[in-house]
């Protein structure tokens, strides 16, 4: 929801901002989490979308893959159960995985035949922020290593602070700190192939603890990736699950754990508090009932 509106926003402030360092000023860049729906931008000069065709190019001499052709889906791609045209002939991918990265180009064709294109392509580079875990089931006690790759197109140097785009990486605790190789706790790799490792042994106190991956561009984070340690229901196991940003990608998080339990409690408390109510209610009305009938009865 709001991290969609968060993606549209990057991608056009990308969409104005100069990136000359690894393609024309026009062209948008969009960077994005695993997991997470992604709307591409095409700047429609026609608004009826059946002139709109999309192609995807992953490797600069790949040939280039129809993925929308005048405004109707093809079939035949890996993507297509995930792609949709919207109102206003963006491409929106749902679910993005590691594969989606690489150049979107949207044409517009007008004429009769359609064989005249309105303006130039739309070019949307799109790059995905991806984490992984050496094991999904862990204990404390355990180590645990968190892969966190940056798939870019074209490829960018994640290590090197001088180049124009100043792509970097980053391991961060729950509080942003970056975490670093001289905190004897983790062992950070180096950013090698827009790679970096954290290496830790869980502790039992890491239950809920988060790590976050983050990609910055010139010292501004782009997108994230946090990994949270969850207890499992077994007191002494522990699960790592992955939370990118998107809410649909989550799974039940502590908050809502808490909910649950607060709501549980409040019902009990409430059911006490009648149970009380009527059982004075009760007294109260048999009391009275004694004066009146001389009768006393008592239940419970
Ligand atoms: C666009 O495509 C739809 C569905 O195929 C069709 O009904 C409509 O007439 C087309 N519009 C134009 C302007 O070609
Ligand atoms: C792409 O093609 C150019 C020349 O045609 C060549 O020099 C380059 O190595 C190729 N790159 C890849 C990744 O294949
Ligand atoms: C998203 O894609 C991954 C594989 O890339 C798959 O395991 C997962 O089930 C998909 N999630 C949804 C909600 O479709």
């Amino acid at each position: 929801m709001s991290d969609e509106c968060r993606v549209c926003l990057l991608g056009l402030i990308f969409l104005s901002s100069l990136l000359t360092g690894i393609s024309g000023e026009n062209d948008a860049h969009v960077f994005i989490s695993s997991g997470e729906n992604v709307r591409l931008p095409c700047n429609n000069a026609i608004h009826d979308c059946n002139s709109t065709t999309w192609n995807y190019n992953r490797f600069r001499n790949s040939t280039a893959v129809e993925l929308i052709g005048l405004g109707i889906k093809k079939k035949d791609t890996e993507s297509h159960e995930r792609l949709s045209l919207g109102s206003d002939c963006s491409l929106n991918i749902r679910n993005i995985s590691t594969e989606d990265y690489g150049l979107y180009s949207c044409q517009q064709w007008t004429g009769v035949n359609r064989d005249q294109q309105e303006g130039t392509d739309a070019r949307v580079y799109l790059h995905v922020l991806h984490v992984s875990s050496s094991q999904t089931e862990i204990s404390a006690g355990l180590s645990v290593t968190l892969f966190c790759q940056f798939y870019s197109y074209p490829p960018v140097s994640c290590d090197d602070s001088d180049s124009s785009e100043r792509i970097q990486l980053f391991w961060v605790n729950q509080a942003g700190v970056k975490l670093t190789r001289s905190d004897s706790r983790y062992q950070i790799s180096a950013p090698d192939h827009c790679i970096i490792t954290l290496t830790t042994t869980l502790l039992n106190e890491d239950d809920n603890r988060e790590w976050r991956c983050e990609v910055t561009q010139r010292d501004q984070v782009k997108t994230s990736v946090t990994y949270t340690v969850k207890s499992s229901a077994q007191a002494d196991s522990t699960t790592v699950i992955p939370v990118t940003d998107s809410p649909t990608a989550a799974g039940i998080t502590t908050e809502e754990i808490v909910i649950v339990i607060a709501v549980c409690a409040s019902f009990v408390l409430l059911l006490l508090a009648l149970i009380l109510w009527m059982m004075i209610r009760k007294k109260r009305s048999g009391v009275r009932r004694a004066t009146d009938d001389s009768v006393v009865s008592f239940v419970g």
